[in-house]
């Protein structure tokens, strides 16, 4: 009987414990108008910028660029097959930052098998599967910035899929 009373008891204690916390959650995630309103203000786009024009490229020939600013070099490149979140008429323009997402070493072009390849420890990122990294120390993909063609066959980005080494978050 007595033990009976000790489990219910703990029982009770372990529900109160339960509702404080699913009450101190709901509490974390409400936030005042004013607080919803400063959360909004910190995002801010990437910007909309243009990299270069579809006649500028030539098949397997890096074009240097640099998105979202000049601190933050890449590559604009025309593979000369369709891939996965490739641009242009032929859905093949894609562009990666060149920093390594590991240390941030600055990556080199291999027109052989399409790979930024990192001199720092070795990582390797494949540019026909949308920067995804194929050997090395690195922990994410590759950078792949977002494409868009104008009519008149200006490629702008738009954005980053993967966060930019050195960079805090995927917003500026
Ligand atoms: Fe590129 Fe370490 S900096 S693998």
């Amino acid at each position: 009987m007595k033990c009976n009373r000790l489990v219910d008891a703990g029982r009770r204690q372990f529900m109160r414990g339960g509702l404080m916390a699913t009450a101190g959650a709901a509490a974390a995630t409400v936030m005042t108008p004013e607080q919803a309103k400063a959360q909004a203000l910190a995002r801010v786009d990437y910007p909309a910028n243009r990299l270069a024009n579809i006649a500028d490229l030539e098949v397997n020939e890096p074009l240097d660029i640099a998105y979202p600013d000049p601190d933050s070099p890449g590559i604009l490149l025309k593979l000369g097959q369709a891939v996965e979140g490739g641009v242009g008429p032929d859905s093949d323009v894609v562009a990666y930052s060149v920093l390594c997402p590991h240390k941030g070493w600055m990556m080199s072009y291999n027109a052989d098998d399409k790979t930024l390849n990192c001199p720092g420890h070795h990582s390797r990122f494949d540019c026909e599967a949308s920067g995804q990294q194929i050997w090395g120390h690195a922990t994410q993909n590759l950078p792949q910035f977002l494409l868009r063609v104008e009519d008149n066959g200006d490629i702008y980005a738009d954005g980053a899929d993967e966060l930019i080494y050195g960079r805090l978050s995927n917003v500026l």
